[in-house]
């Protein structure tokens, strides 16, 4: 569900406010499409100009806010890995307004890719593919293959469909920071760099899609996300293999920028603990102008409670829960001017596989 849908619009320099008038998508340029809540007609029609023309337009997904370029126009790709700062020989996800375009960018495609798409879109899946001659190197960062995602955040959905051909779209923040889950998050990451940013809310998903390839037609997760392998699993009636929790350094997997060791990170230096290590660190702390961070998910003990060289942020003891909220915590701890934060850890099995894997990739 949409929740505040607001959208505001940031051309170049200039902060313009639209009004979302109720009866406008009466008067809609895109008769075909239902617009979701808060989201008009004309803000449509100019996120749809900005693409055509070669821009930027950062947009809501269900997992975190993505950066969108028409994934057809090598300038406007240019521009988006400039203004990403992302080095050109990482791929980027092409997002898709259905999955009935799967067959015009990708090629060979796997009967169980096909069964993934059916039981996983529109929503927080990635899946790797073959690229068709359609895609160009440069999204696809020269590999024969292209990362495909349909969303299923309504305001995406609307600018696909509205758009009609492929947006080719990182998370939308700076290359190795946090994702954003806000467009306030976007807007402090990438300010005046993006023609256009819509507002659809706060994430629900709060962390990246998972993202599964094929090699010699297994399917294998690459990144985890909400859907688990073991959703995975049970929509393909068989056993997947995985690389989760394992950085691009310790695994055969390579070109794969979400899984660089210190990918997510945030500028306060992080380290990961368990209770016990926690515990035994803070005991030890004693100097005022040490100022330390903690996000764990049991509350702050008594006896550290007036600690005023401590910030202590409860994260949620649910894994869909701590993921929609995973990286506002962080980036809201990284904005304290801290010394050092400290994350206490998370199991890394079933619907915690991604938080646990976005928390080792933030430690540095
Ligand atoms: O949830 C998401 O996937 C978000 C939203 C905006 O859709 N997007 C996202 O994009 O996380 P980005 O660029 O931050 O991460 C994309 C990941 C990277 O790890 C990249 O290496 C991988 O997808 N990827 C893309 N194309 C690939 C390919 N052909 N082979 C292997 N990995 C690929
Ligand atoms: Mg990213």
């Amino acid at each position: 569900m949409l929740k505040n849908v607001r959208c505001f619009v940031l051309m170049r320099n200039k902060f313009v406010s639209l009004k979302v008038h109720p009866f406008m998508s009466l008067f809609s340029s895109f008769p075909h499409l239902q617009l979701p809540d808060g989201l008009s007609s004309e803000q449509l029609q100019q996120a749809v100009a900005i693409l055509k023309s070669g821009g930027l337009v950062a947009f809501p997904t269900e997992t975190v806010y993505g950066l969108g370029a028409d994934a057809e126009n090598p300038a406007a790709l240019a521009r988006l890995y400039e203004v990403k700062g992302r080095p050109t020989h990482h791929p980027v996800i092409v997002h898709l307004g259905s999955a009935e375009q799967l067959s015009e960018w990708a090629v060979e495609i796997p009967s169980q890719a096909y069964q993934l798409a059916q039981a996983f879109w529109p929503g927080p899946l990635t899946l790797i593919l073959k690229r068709s001659p359609r895609v160009p190197d440069v999204v696809t960062g020269g590999q024969d293959t292209v990362g495909i995602r349909v969303p299923s955040h309504p305001v995406a959905l609307a600018l696909l469909k509205a758009f009609g051909g492929g947006v080719a779209a990182p998370s939308a923040n700076r290359f190795g920071r946090l994702s954003p889950t806000t467009a306030a998050h976007v807007q402090a990451d990438l300010g005046q760099d993006v023609d256009l940013i819509l507002d659809g809310g706060a994430s629900d998903v709060g962390v990246e899609s998972t993202i599964v390839a094929f090699r010699d037609n297994q399917p294998i997760v690459l990144r985890p996300g909400m859907i688990t392998a073991e959703q995975i699993q049970e929509a393909l009636a068989k056993p997947i293999a995985s690389v989760t929790n394992k950085p691009a350094s310790s695994s055969t997997v390579s070109r794969a920028p979400g899984t660089l060791a210190s990918h997510y990170a945030p500028r306060t230096p992080l380290t990961l603990l368990t209770p016990a290590e926690l515990d035994e660190t803070l005991t030890r702390i004693n100097t005022p102008d040490w100022a330390v961070g903690v996000l764990a998910r049991r509350a702050c003990p008594f006896d550290l409670r007036d600690k005023p060289w401590l910030v202590w942020q409860q994260l949620e003891d649910e894994p869909n829960a701590a993921a929609r909220l995973l990286y506002a915590r962080l980036r809201e701890l990284d904005s304290l001017s801290l010394d050092q934060l400290y994350v206490e850890v998370v199991p890394e099995e079933g619907a915690w596989a991604a938080v646990a894997d976005r928390l080792k990739r933030a430690a540095y």
